[in-house]
C-alpha cells in the first residue's frame, strides 16, 4: 500500500504539471508566452501524474517519436521528458511508480524503444535505461580556423516560416541515415526553435548543390565586444546542421566559419566522428569544451529491437537478457547474422536490459562491457562474436535535445 496513486492526466492537468517539472528544476511557472509553445507538446494519453492527498506531487510526460536504428529501419520510440518529483515528496518512491506505469504503458501501446536526457547519472539504469549515444560540444576559434578548402555550393538565408518548412523537410529526410537518430514531434520545432527565434536572433540557412537543396544550419550569434582582448566575445552557436552528404556538410560549416566579426563558433552536441577539425587550416582552433552522454535507451520490446537491426557477419552468439521492469523480454536471444530468435539455450553472456541498451546501437562494445564488470560471461569466446555482430560503421547519435 503507497500513500501516493499515478494516472494519466487530461489536459486541464497540463499546466499544473508543467509547472510542477519546471520547479522541481527550480524554475518558475512558465510565462504565457512560452506556455503557448509547450502546450502543444501535450499529447492526449502521454502523462502521467502522481497524487497524494488531492495534489498532483510528481509527473512524467513522452512525445510520440521513432527511432533510427542500425541497417536503416525506424522503430516505434517514445521520447520520454518533464520527469520531476516534487522535492517534498521525493525518496519516497514516486518516480519508480510513475516508471513502472508509463513503461507498461509505452509497450502495450507498441512503442519498441524510449530514450530521455538523464539529469543526473544515477537516477534511470534501475528503470532499464542505459546510455546508448555520446555526443561533443566544441569551441572554434574563428580568427585561427583558416580552413582548407571554399565551398563549392551555394549556402542562402532562408527567414521565418519558409526556412523551418525546407529545415523541417530536410531533417526528415535526412536525419534517418543515422542510427540513433529520432523523429521530432510537430511541438518540438515550436519550442526549439519558433519560441527561441521570437527571442533571440535565430537564423537558417539552406546549402544546395546539383540536386537542389541538401543541408541546412541553425544557428545564433550573441554580439560581444569584437576586437576587445577583454571583452566578451562575439558567439555564433551551432543549433542545428543536417547534411545529405560530406560535400553539403563541409559546405554548411564554411559558411558558418566564414562570417565576419565573428569570434568564437561553438556547437550544441555533435556526434563523436564529425571530422570538424580536419576542415580547418589549424586544426587546434577547434577545442572540445564538452564530451557527455546524449541518449539513455530503454528497449522495451527487447525481442522487436533486437530483429529491427541488422548485424555484421559473425557466428551467432547467445544473449541472456534480464529486466527486472518488463519481465516478459527475460530470456535467451540467439543472434546471428541473418536475424534473432527467442530460444532455451543456456546463454553465453547475461546482462541487464540497460546494458543491452548501451550496445544495441554499437556506442559500446561488448568486450569493454566485460571489462568494466558490466555483464556475466558465461563463454569468453562469445565475446569477440557479439562484438562483430554488433559493430557499426558509423557513431550512433541523436542530435534532438527535447
Ligand atoms: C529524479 C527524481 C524524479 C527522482 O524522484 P524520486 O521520487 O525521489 O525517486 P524514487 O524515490 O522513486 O527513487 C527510486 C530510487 O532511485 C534513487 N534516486 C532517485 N533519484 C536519485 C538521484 N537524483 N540521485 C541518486 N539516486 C536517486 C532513490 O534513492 C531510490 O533508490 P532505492 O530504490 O535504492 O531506494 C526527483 O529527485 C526529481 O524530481 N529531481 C529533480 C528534477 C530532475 O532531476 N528530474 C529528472 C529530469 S531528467
Amino acid at each position: 500500500m503507497t500513500d501516493h496513486d499515478v494516472r494519466v492526466l487530461d489536459d486541464s492537468q497540463y499546466r499544473t504539471a508543467h509547472t510542477l517539472f519546471r520547479g522541481t528544476l527550480h524554475h518558475p511557472p512558465a510565462p504565457d508566452d512560452q506556455w503557448k509553445f509547450a502546450q502543444e507538446s501535450y499529447v492526449p494519453g502521454c502523462t502521467w501524474g502522481a497524487f497524494a492527498d488531492g495534489e498532483m506531487i510528481g509527473t512524467v510526460q513522452s512525445f510520440p517519436s521513432s527511432l533510427a536504428v542500425p541497417g536503416g529501419a525506424v522503430v516505434p520510440h517514445a521520447a520520454v521528458s518533464r520527469v520531476g518529483v516534487r522535492a517534498d515528496w521525493t525518496r519516497r518512491g514516486v518516480l519508480s511508480a510513475l516508471q513502472r506505469a508509463q513503461l507498461r504503458e509505452l509497450r502495450s501501446r507498441g512503442d519498441v524503444a524510449a530514450s530521455l536526457r538523464a539529469s543526473e547519472t544515477a537516477i534511470y539504469g534501475r528503470y532499464g535505461y542505459g546510455i546508448a549515444t555520446r555526443y561533443r560540444f566544441l569551441r572554434i576559434d574563428r580568427r585561427e580556423a583558416a580552413p582548407r578548402t571554399r565551398p563549392v555550393g551555394r549556402v542562402r538565408f532562408v527567414e521565418g516560416e519558409a526556412g523551418e518548412r525546407i529545415a523541417r523537410g530536410l531533417f526528415e529526410e535526412l536525419s534517418p541515415q543515422r542510427a540513433g537518430t529520432i523523429s521530432r514531434w510537430p511541438a518540438w520545432w515550436g519550442l526549439s526553435i519558433r519560441r527561441v527565434a521570437a527571442e533571440e536572433n535565430l537564423r537558417i540557412a539552406v546549402r544546395s548543390g546539383g540536386s537542389g537543396d541538401d543541408g541546412y544550419v541553425v544557428f545564433k550569434v550573441v554580439p560581444g565586444d569584437h576586437g576587445s582582448a577583454d571583452g566578451p566575445p562575439t558567439r555564433l552557436s551551432v543549433m542545428d546542421l543536417w547534411a545529405r552528404d560530406a560535400e553539403a556538410w563541409a559546405d554548411l560549416w564554411l559558411f558558418v566559419l566564414g562570417i565576419d566579426l565573428v569570434d568564437e563558433v561553438v556547437t550544441l552536441g555533435r556526434p563523436l566522428d564529425e571530422p570538424l577539425e580536419w576542415l580547418l587550416g589549424d586544426r587546434r582552433a577547434c577545442r572540445v569544451v564538452d564530451h557527455a552522454d546524449e541518449a539513455w535507451l530503454r528497449l522495451l520490446d527487447v525481442p522487436a529491437a533486437l530483429s529491427a537491426r541488422t548485424y555484421r557477419s559473425s557466428e551467432p552468439v547467445v544473449l541472456g537478457v534480464r529486466d527486472a521492469y518488463l519481465p516478459e523480454n527475460a530470456g535467451s536471444y540467439r543472434v546471428t547474422a541473418d536475424g534473432v530468435t527467442r530460444v532455451d539455450d543456456a546463454p553465453e553472456l547475461v546482462l541487464d536490459v540497460d546494458v543491452l541498451a548501451s550496445a544495441y546501437l554499437g556506442d559500446v562494445s561488448f568486450s569493454t562491457l566485460a571489462a568494466t564488470r558490466r555483464l556475466d560471461v558465461v563463454d569468453p569466446a562469445a565475446l569477440a562474436r557479439a562484438d562483430a555482430l554488433f559493430a557499426v560503421s558509423e557513431v550512433p547519435w541523436c542530435g534532438t535535445y527535447f
